[in-house]
């Protein structure tokens, strides 16, 4: 019989996702969830059938044209894949596999806690309490914003969006966005269309943000674009920090223009720009869209679908490239 594959599991995952790696695979895990960039990755790579990464490790053009030979498929846990070089994988004949839908519904309740917390101050309030400054009830302290019959302008309509826009109508929210193309009516829901974000954007009392990170989308939200939200305007960032221009949102938050924001992705993240620990009125958390056991479990047994798929000699059914 033949032996299985060895697939190099890049970081520590959840147990069950592990436990089904190290049945089905000769798995090389990372129990001590060590980081491995760049020439390391490589090293570590050695003999590997297959590689099981997180959006955690670059594999650009140099990291993808140094892998070993042995190496076939890389399957990344998350729906978002920019941190794979795509083409380089296709020229070197990689097969590359993401993993969406499973974690449509988690990132989007974040998006909404973010959308709620964000609106409703929930930050400030919780450190006011913590921190023993909470004097009296006070009529006119921690004013928010409402959220009911507000309009909510989604960028990027894909599973993720569809999803914010389900829960936002459940609050009444008036949905809009902005996608490449229309959707056909049933997933449109009633939600009004926009072909372009300079005409969404000042209709819109808050913006969630649920586009991938693309060279068309980095920096979509800078200066220009967020002089056209109306003042005291909320946005809500749940897809990829590179989106935002942080120089631009940043000064808005300082200044009033924008009411709040909430952050779950950063660029350069885990070293997010300092300016953001400052502000009040950002209410931030570290990329945990996903972060729960059933959606992370559903990601690394879709991932590992995949590579099932790969090695039985079928197509995986999420394959990027
Ligand atoms: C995703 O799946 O893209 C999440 O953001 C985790 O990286």
């Amino acid at each position: 019989m033949a032996e299985n594959p060895i697939l190099l599991v890049t970081r520590l995952l959840p147990p069950d996702i592990e436990a089904r790696a190290a049945r089905d695979y000769q798995a090389i895990l990372n129990p001590d969830d060590v980081q491995y960039d760049g020439p390391a990755l490589v090293e570590r790579s050695a003999g590997a059938d297959a590689i099981l990464t997180c959006s955690t490790e670059r594999f650009d053009a140099e990291v993808i044209a140094a892998l070993p030979e042995s190496v076939k498929a890389l399957a990344t846990f998350s729906v978002g894949y920019e941190h794979i070089d795509v083409e380089a994988a296709k020229a070197r004949g990689l097969v590359v596999t993401n993993t969406p839908d499973v974690l449509s519904n988690a990132t989007a309740d974040l998006a909404m806690l973010l959308l709620l917390g964000a609106a409703r101050r929930a930050h400030e309030s919780a450190a006011m309490l913590r921190e023993n400054r909470w004097g009296r009830w006070v009529a006119t302290e921690l004013l928010g914003t409402e959220v009911t019959g507000k309009r909510l302008g989604i960028l990027g309509m894909g599973r993720i969006g569809r999803a914010v826009a389900q829960r936002a109508r459940g609050f009444d929210m008036e949905i809009h966005y902005c996608n490449r193309s229309r959707l056909p009516q049933e997933l449109e829901a009633g939600a009004t269309y926009h072909e372009d974000a300079e005409e969404m954007l000042p209709g819109i009392d808050f913006l969630s943000i649920n586009c991938p990170a693309t060279p068309e989308t980095r920096h979509f939200l800078n200066a220009e674009r967020i002089a056209l939200l109306p003042d005291g305007a909320i946005v809500i960032n749940t897809a990829r920090g590179t989106i935002v221009d942080d120089d631009a949102l940043i000064p808005a938050l300082q200044s009033g223009k924008l009411a709040a924001a909430g952050l779950d992705v950063f660029e350069g993240e885990p070293d997010i720009d300092p300016r953001y620990l400052e502000i009040e009125n950002a209410l931030l958390v570290p990329h945990i869209g996903s972060a729960t056991l059933e959606t992370r479990n559903a990601m690394g047994f879709r991932a590992l679908d995949n590579l099932d798929a790969y090695f039985a000699g079928q197509e995986p059914g999420d394959r990027v490239a």
